[in-house]
């Protein structure tokens, strides 16, 4: 049987959401992934250095010894100085996430007015603090499937040129114009890319009836730009790595005829399905540096040092999870996944190790 040994790899942007929901979220990232990065937008967001210790406390409880999970701050216009010094000074917090208001889930406290936030990046550059950025403006006049775009020529571009020591991570590209804008720009600007970007694009979830389980924001597009994602992905190019985006909601919010909420589950299979991907692409050696090198380089933590093993044998995924009190419907519910990850014991944490 083929099989594929990988140095433990990482996942650069989760969502595990909180409480009951935890034992869900963490359990199924904590069989494969060594490092999490855990997006703040929980209601409230975690917006502070305490709150995320808080918040880590939380999730480790669920947590098997070896996994660590590292916690993205919420940028809000009450960001301080003092708080971008506090995360630099704390190993588990090595990012602010930039929420445009307005932009996706729980992102009402984000930012309204970008230059306002200026002297914050200015700070969070001299400090070596990460950006991390979901990149959509909101306009109502911009067309959804373009919002990504207009972003990076209005928003983005403009960070990046005033501040060019500071190092930026455009959060789950969708977009041809996102993979050209990461590859033109320094090697201080890099792009996440999700498993389902990568395995759909937007007639996957509209062609022959709107399918919830692929709507998630940014929103999926045309192949053309799916192509492209995959290119990059699989190109061996250092300035693109994972990150799931994986952010669960009950069934019966995203079967829901007042709206279905944004973001699709991917934790329960995700590394099967960028391997799917990369075999497809016949890009299989490529794929260790993607999910285990490029991310922990631009983090500057170092590497995984044990590994894990995939096996080519397919598994049929259950066509509902256990989520909290609720259930959710995950990405490729009810149907086969080629990979399968034999899951292993894992080493104990080293104190103070992230
Ligand atoms: C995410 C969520 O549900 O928290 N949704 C999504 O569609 N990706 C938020 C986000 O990352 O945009
Ligand atoms: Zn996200």
């Amino acid at each position: 049987m083929q099989s594929i040994t990988l140095k433990r790899p990482d996942d650069w942007h989760i969502h595990l959401r909180d409480d009951t929901y935890l034992a869900r979220t963490v359990g199924d990232a904590a069989r494969y992934f060594g490092r999490v990065l855990v997006m703040p937008n929980l209601v409230p967001p975690v917006t502070s250095v305490e709150l995320a210790a808080a918040y880590r406390d939380r999730i480790l409880k669920h947590a098997p010894s070896g996994f660590s999970p590292l916690i993205a701050l919420y940028l809000t216009d009450e960001t301080s100085k003092d708080m971008v010094a506090a995360a630099a000074a704390t190993p588990f917090t090595p990012a602010f996430k930039l929420y445009p208001a307005g932009a996706t889930t729980n992102s009402a406290f984000g930012i309204s007015a970008i230059e306002e936030m200026f002297p914050i990046f200015e700070a969070m550059q001299e400090q070596d603090v990460i950006l991390s950025v979901h990149g959509e403006v909101t306009d109502q006049e911009v067309d959804i499937f373009d919002r990504e775009a207009v972003f990076i020529d209005t928003i983005l571009s403009r960070i990046s040129t005033t501040f060019p020591a500071l190092r930026i991570i455009l959060e789950h590209i969708t977009t041809r114009e996102a993979v050209e804008f990461v590859q033109d720009a320094s090697a201080k600007v890099a792009a996440t890319i999700t498993a389902h970007h990568l395995l759909y694009n937007r007639n996957d979830m509209l062609a022959g009836g709107m399918k919830p389980v692929h709507y998630c924001l940014p929103v999926l597009k045309r192949n053309v730009h799916q192509t492209a994602l995959i290119s990059a992905a699989t190109s061996g190019d250092s300035s693109f790595f994972i990150g799931t985006d994986s952010a669960p909601h009950p069934r019966h919010a995203k079967e829901n005829a007042c709206g279905c909420a944004a973001g699709c589950y991917t934790a329960h299979a995700a590394l099967e399905l960028y391997t799917e991907v990369f075999e497809a692409e016949g890009q299989l050696d490529r794929l260790e540096a993607f999910t285990s090198e490029f991310g922990a380089d631009f983090y500057q933590l170092p590497r995984n040092e044990d590994s894990i093993e995939l096996i080519r044998q397919d598994w049929q995924v259950a066509s509902a999870l256990t989520f909290g009190n609720d259930e959710l419907v995950p990405t490729r519910g009810g149907d086969v996944v080629r990979w399968q990850v034999r899951t292993g014991d894992r080493p104990p944490l080293s104190d103070g190790a992230i």
